[in-house]
């Protein structure tokens, strides 16, 4: 045994107990009381907290969109995602017109290999549906891509697929075992909605959100349901910021079908009022910032079982690119917000600290629910012996005031600022490998590694999370 994470207080998604993890090599190899070994290096880990890593299922580093390149390059945010304990991050290859999935897949490999500090996937975006990129499909899962990320919105940008290939992007993904992934929104009334506004010389930041209603999103993943139980497949949403949403799935669920939902820090702390401040166009988003009642039913569908994912979108545009189209014009700004540095430390200080979800559930949300929904349990996601030593220390006593400056992204704006949290990553390890501790950085951009994923060989598949 190499390493010993001696006498903290261990928490998988089932028990939490005072005891040690033993890890040889790049893997976990014991889990127990009183674990020993005279060549071992000991970390004493009293009074903290040992999880497994985080894994965050939705990032966009280094995305060219609406006119910018998110700021965070695979280096700079796989620095953050380790400083943050994000051991495993899952970012996208958005296929461009004409592009096979396989070739947006090595392209974006090409981009991100060798500069990440800690081990990556990518879901495939489908943007172009021809009858090759669907026969394609089999191909693509078994390369170790099995999840889809499908845009039911951005029409005017290109990425938009419509319900004929969403309908055969599920029936593939069903018969080739996949997961399929939707952005909901309703494009043609969010853009009736611009048009109007623009007509109308509404362009403030508030416009951006008025523009989508949460009936955009509910519409969107109605359909996305519906269009899931008739092909007998299964579905994944993104970023879900409403309450609808929550009951929709909820109700689901409650039929059998197989859909999950992901939501983030953003939906469950921030509102709309956000776009009314000053700095309000740093907070555009797609899905907008929603009501606090929004935020009430998302944290109660954690509780509940009927959201299983908290993931961030980590879409980093600095103060200058959020200027970039001037900044009196909601339609010109980059949509999307920062956020995985903060991740485990805002769900620990305001999910679990304050009783809205329990300590083993803040585990299967950030870590063990993600792992098995994408192909990655048993390698990442838990602390069971066997497992990839993916493992976080989190000091929970430890308070920290929110700010750029105190964060490692390259981003001069944080939509958390001012935000006092207790409960802070001190200690991260990757594959056995210590990246971050005592505030220090130790990492290096070749460690990380891309992820080949897959449904084989998980003991335990996903219809156990169908009904939770
Ligand atoms: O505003 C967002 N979410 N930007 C990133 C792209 C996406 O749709 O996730
Ligand atoms: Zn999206
Ligand atoms: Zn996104």
């Amino acid at each position: 045994m190499d390493l010993i994470i001696k006498n903290g207080t261990v928490v998988t998604s089932s028990d939490t107990f005072v005891g040690d993890v033993g890890i040889a090599g790049d893997k976990i190899v014991a889990l127990g009381a009183h674990i020993e070994h005279p060549q071992a290096q000991i970390l004493d880990a009293r009074g903290k907290l040992v999880l497994p890593g985080c894994i965050d299922v939705h990032t966009h580093m280094q995305l060219p969109f609406m006119g910018n390149v998110t700021i965070d390059d695979f280096e700079l945010g796989s620095q953050a995602a380790a400083c943050g304990g994000v051991t495993c991050f899952v970012d996208f290859a958005i296929q461009a017109k004409g592009e096979t999935l396989i070739e947006a897949i090595e392209k974006r490999r090409a981009v991100a290999d060798g500069h990440v500090h800690v081990d990556y996937s990518l879901h495939a975006g489908i943007t172009d549906p021809t009858d090759e990129v669907l026969a394609s499909i089999p191909k693509v899962i078994e390369y170790g891509v099995p999840s889809f990320k499908l845009f039911m919105i951005y029409f005017k940008e290109g990425w938009m697929i419509n319900d004929g290939a969403l309908h055969a992007i599920l029936l593939a993904a069903r018969e080739h075992g996949a997961l399929v992934g939707v952005h909901a929104e309703n494009p043609f009334i969010l853009d009736y909605n611009v048009d109007k506004f623009k007509k109308e010389g509404k362009l403030d930041m508030p416009w951006h959100g008025r523009a989508r209603p949460n009936f955009v999103e509910a519409e969107a993943i109605r359909r996305a349901i519906f269009l899931t139980e008739q092909a007998d497949s299964r579905l994944y949403i993104f970023h879900m910021s409403t309450k609808e949403g929550v009951q929709l799935v909820a109700e689901a669920k409650g039929r059998g079908v197989a859909v999950f939902a992901e939501t983030g820090p953003h939906y469950l702390l921030l509102t709309e009022k956000c776009y009314e401040t000053p700095d309000g166009l740093n907070y555009l988003a797609g899905p907008p910032l929603r009501k606090e009642e929004d935020n009430a039913a998302l944290w109660r569908g954690l509780s509940t079982g009927a959201v299983q994912v908290l993931a961030t979108d980590h879409c980093a545009f600095s103060r200058a690119q959020k200027m970039s189209g001037g900044g009196q014009d909601f339609t010109k700004v980059p949509n999307g917000l920062p956020g995985i540095e903060t991740l485990l430390p805002l769900t620990y200080s305001e999910g679990v600290r304050k009783g809205r979800i329990s300590l083993n559930q803040m585990v299967e949300l950030l870590s063990a629910n993600p792992a098995k929904l994408f192909g990655l349990h048993p390698h990442k996601g838990s602390l069971a012996p066997g497992a990839d030593a993916d493992v976080v220390l989190l000091d929970p006593e430890k308070t920290q005031t929110i700010s750029p400056e105190v964060l490692h992204t390259k981003m001069d704006f944080n939509p958390f600022t001012g935000m006092k949290v207790t409960g802070w990553p001190v200690l991260t390890i990757s594959r056995g490998r210590i990246l971050w501790k005592d505030d220090q950085f130790q990492g290096d951009a070749t460690w990380g590694r891309f992820v080949r994923r897959s449904y084989q060989g998980a003991e335990v598949g996903t219809e156990e999370l169908v009904k939770a």
